[in-house]
């Protein structure tokens, strides 16, 4: 199959009230029009023609890519209008599926049916069923129940307003066929547009048949138009992501508390805790534990790590076994080796710390090279930066920093080698060698506080 696929996403949005176009609001963090695509994608379609109108640019720059294509609709004349913008793109074989950039939850298995009942004299369309069909175009459908037609809610009768099986706008067709019927469309109605609907009549006075079909949940076919739907969009969205995550073995505090903007990959027995954000490309091994309130981005935690509650960790790579937080900070470039930990008010940049060091209180390392089984005391810090540069801070095996030590960078603390506690250190200590620099302690007998005057 030669698979085509329109995107309708030219028009205005006026109810989201926003300078950015509709169809680029978010939706788990991505585009809509871009869920869309992935979706096309999905169905290994072999190109996607963007129909761009309001905030063209803008679109365009979000959707290009190889497979895409935008052809613009300089005057939002309907959405037929919209689709004959894309008839250049498209030739005779094509299977054509129309969908729409703002309606970004279609799901794949419900496309794939809608498209198997397509063939040169069949369309296929996706309708819905609903309580308050208001503001839909309405099927009609003739006593043997093939649908004839689709009239649109200002272009109906009373009688066709009665009837609760809407236009979803979803469809699939030949397309040479979709060629000809829109050569015969106009703006003959209520609204004076281009009615991409009107081709299901005309299809039907050449008896062409139209198969519909219906999607698993209303939802995959709800589209967006003002902020409040969004968010209902955003929310049924991040519930399907949460029971796929337990379908996987994962176990979640609550499914309601959970956010994944990007793809979230976990092993078995992972659990996580309430209001836990994942973004980008996130992977949690086996046994991994997430506590609460943790934000998690673009890193991999691997088997039996404990996060602990609060906890920020951005590009890192951590082994097994870890423990983080509660209140780390884990900034872009840190590599944890296994068992290592981490604890409050720790801020770790650029840093390789090696398997079962220990970095636990209120201190930050950034810039640095930690090796194994070292111990990094309360109140360190790497002072990695001159005001000018960057400079790095070299830590071997088995070292002990004593708590509350500057180490001013470029510096090395060879393996087996002790700071004494408050040292300032500013050159480089040898294997096994103890440096203390900070002032000698001084005790005066018999102090006289001063006193007040
Ligand atoms: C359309 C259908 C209606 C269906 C409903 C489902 C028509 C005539 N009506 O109505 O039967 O029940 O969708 O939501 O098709 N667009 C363009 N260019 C245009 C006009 C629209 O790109 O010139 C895009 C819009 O950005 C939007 C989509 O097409 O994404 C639908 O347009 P809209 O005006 O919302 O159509 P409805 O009146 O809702
Ligand atoms: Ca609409």
């Amino acid at each position: 199959m030669n698979l085509k696929v329109v995107i309708l996403a030219a028009g205005k949005g006026t109810r989201m009230r926003s300078s950015l176009p509709k169809v680029l609001h978010p939706i788990a963090g991505k585009a809509m029009v871009s869920h869309v695509l992935d979706t096309a994608r999905s169905l290994e379609a072999e190109k996607n023609i963007v129909v761009v109108g309001h905030g063209a640019e803008a679109v365009q720059e979000t959707v290009t890519a190889d497979d895409v294509s935008c052809v613009l609709q300089a005057e939002q004349l309907g959405t037929g209008h919209a689709v004959q913008q894309a008839l250049p793109a498209l030739s005779n074989e094509d299977v054509v599926l129309i969908l729409y950039g703002d309606v970004p939850l279609t799901q794949k298995e419900t496309l794939q049916r809608l498209l198997s009942v397509v063939d040169a004299t069949t369309i296929g369309l996706l309708t819905v069923n609903m309580d308050d069909p208001t503001g839909y175009g309405r099927i009609v459908r003739n006593s043997n129940h093939c649908v004839t037609g689709i009239v649109e809610e200002k272009d109906a009768s009373d009688a066709i307003r009665e009837i609760n099986e809407v236009n979803t706008g979803i469809l699939a067709l030949n397309g040479e066929l979709l060629a000809s019927l829109l050569s015969e469309i106009n703006c003959d109605n209520a609204q004076g547009e281009y009615y991409l609907t009107d081709i299901f009549s005309l299809a039907n006075a050449r008896g062409i048949s139209i198969e519909t079909c219906q999607p698993a949940a209303e939802w995959e076919v709800s589209g967006v138009n003002n902020r409040m739907q969004l968010a209902e969009l955003e929310r049924i969205h991040q519930a399907n992501v949460a029971y796929s995550l337990m379908e996987n073995g994962a176990s979640l505090a609550d499914p309601s508390r959970i956010d994944v903007r990007g793809v979230l990959n976990t092993g078995q027995d992972v659990s996580i805790d309430v209001n836990c954000l994942f973004f980008g490309d996130v992977s949690l091994g086996n046994n991994v534990e997430i506590g609460p309130n943790c934000v998690i981005i673009n890193s991999r935690i691997a088997d039996g790590t404990q996060i602990l509650a609060n906890s920020v960790i951005e590009e890192a790579d951590i082994a097994a076994n870890c423990n983080i937080g509660p209140f780390a900070r884990i900034r872009p470039a840190t590599e944890l080796g296994e068992g290592a930990k981490v604890g409050n008010f720790v801020e770790v940049k650029k840093a390789r710390v090696g398997a079962g060091s220990k970095i636990n209180h209120l201190t930050y390392v950034g810039d640095a090279v930690i090796g194994e089984s070292s111990n990094i005391g309360a109140g360190t810090i790497t002072c990695n930066y001159d005001g000018v540069n960057k400079s790095q801070t070299i830590i071997g095996d088995g070292v002990f920093i004593g708590s509350n030590s500057s180490l001013v960078a470029p510096v090395e603390i060879e393996n087996g080698a002790t700071v004494g506690a408050g040292s300032t250190i500013t050159k480089q200590v040898a294997k096994d060698q103890l440096a203390v620099a900070r002032g000698k302690q001084m005790n005066l007998d018999n102090w006289a506080r001063p006193t007040k005057k």
